[in-house]
């Protein structure tokens, strides 16, 4: 088989080294790709936002199978764009289609499905600049602190917790009718907030079955003991230890299966990824976010702990026969550290020299905001690699994974110590 994996960060170096992996794929191409997808595929210089060309490129590459890493190309409709051209829909597509992305594009059209379809979520409302003294008047009628959402995709930061009403209300405005996040922003959801245990659950559905994936805990804010601002994600552990069979079944029951069976009630097509963000609250699971892809970093953890053809199960879900595909996972721990430049997520400066990568030892090294410059590897962005180890003791495989991030080096590198440690009484 033919692939194209589209993307270029750290998740897609994940995807890229097991999908080159399978004797299923003969050839891979990664658009935009990385240095680290380089060493298992080809990289193509596409624009991922550019449909026609990825399409053309499909065609004129003899392309089997489309695999798609990030949210925006599928809330953009590169999936319909396959699915309309008589050329393109028989490739094989990984990835829904606009309507189903919706679940990750909007987040007042998420909360709407999940109210329809009963599935377990805050309650919330949502508003637009002429509703503004309503919104107003919601933020009075709960106590705090305030989740207030932008509707649209904001690259991870849509989403800002207040402590007072007032800072609450002028986060709404700004969203509302000052465009803090453009067109994004132009419709804001108020929800309740959840407090309680965070956690990731992952499937792979063909819109008719679907297959529990690994589970995991990501750690999104900058700092130590999750302090300061959210990031696209510091660390990520897979599995999740609070999470045991008796939660895992409630999780199914009461989310997985709902969504499945609402996306298909609604004709709704899905094939693909969904990413649960979910709110465990003493012991029942609330839905925070669906995304509609694996998570970056998660899939750095999700991933090494599958032990089956991930080519195989895509092309069973692609080709609606997911049923049949056994998902076979290890039982070990994946613990994953994610090394970024010093001041992202705000401004930081690229260019700088990468050294230690060939004393690494014992770990996956994914690559993520990293490019080459004549010989030389150096910093292309905010995440810069994720280090990931995996192993049957929990403290074996987090100290493999610091061990090589103390290695990893350049001007101005951070990471978070504490990857993990909250998870210490867990085991
Ligand atoms: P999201 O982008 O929707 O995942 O939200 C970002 C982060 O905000 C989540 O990972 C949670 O930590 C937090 N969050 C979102 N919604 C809620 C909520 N209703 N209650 C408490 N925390 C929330
Ligand atoms: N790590 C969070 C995400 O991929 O959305």
């Amino acid at each position: 088989m033919r692939i194209l994996l589209i993307g270029g960060g750290g998740r897609e170096h994940a995807l890229a080294w097991k999908m080159a992996e399978s004797p299923l794929c003969d050839k891979l191409f990664i658009a935009p790709g990385n240095p680290g997808t380089a060493l298992h595929g080809e990289n193509v210089p596409l624009d991922i936002h550019d449909k026609a060309s990825i399409g053309d490129f499909a065609l004129s590459n003899d392309i089997n199978m489309v695999v798609v890493g990030p949210e925006v190309p599928l809330v953009q409709g590169l999936g319909d764009h396959f699915a309309a051209d008589s050329k393109l829909r028989d490739i094989l597509f990984v990835g829904p289609q606009a309507a189903g992305a919706r679940l990750e594009g909007s987040k007042a059209f998420a909360k709407a499905f999940m109210k329809q379809h009963h599935i377990p979520t805050a309650g919330y409302q949502t508003f637009t600049c002429e509703s503004l003294q309503e919104a107003y008047r919601f933020v009075e009628s709960l106590s705090p602190p305030y989740v207030i959402k932008a509707d649209g995709l904001a690259a991870g930061k849509g989403v800002i917790i207040c402590s007072t009403p007032e800072e609450a209300k002028d986060t709404i405005e700004e969203m509302l009718c000052n465009n803090r996040f453009g067109d994004a922003s132009k419709t804001v959801v108020i929800e309740e907030f959840l407090e309680g245990r965070e956690m990731s659950v992952f499937v792979i559905t063909d819109g008719n079955s679907w297959k529990l994936l690994p589970a995991a805990k990501d750690y999104k804010r900058i700092g130590e003991k999750d302090t300061g601002a959210n990031t696209g994600g510091m660390g990520a552990v897979s599995p999740v230890p609070f999470a045991g069979p008796q939660l895992m079944k409630r999780i199914e029951q009461r989310i997985i299966q709902p969504t499945i069976s609402g996306l298909k009630a609604e004709n709704i097509p899905f094939t693909g990824f969904i990413f649960f963000g979910l709110m465990v609250v003493e012991d029942d699971p609330y839905v925070i976010e669906y995304n509609v892809r694996l998570g970056d970093p998660e899939a750095e953890v999700v991933l090494p702990r599958i032990s089956s053809d991930i080519v195989a199960m895509m092309e069973a879900a692609a080709c609606g026969r997911l049923q049949d595909y056994n998902v076979r996972i290890i039982n070990d721990y994946a613990i994953c550290v994610v090394i970024t430049s010093g001041g992202y997520p705000d401004e930081f400066e690229k260019g700088f020299t990468v050294t230690g990568l060939d004393q690494v030892s014992g770990s996956h090294l994914f690559f993520a905001g990293l490019k080459h410059d004549d010989n030389r590897l150096v910093t292309g962005g905010g995440r810069v690699i994720a280090i990931t180890s995996t192993g049957a003791d929990f403290h074996q495989a987090r100290e493999k994974t610091y061990k090589n991030a103390r290695i990893v080096d350049f001007k101005g590198k951070y990471y978070r110590r504490d990857i993990g440690k909250d998870l210490i009484p867990y085991i």
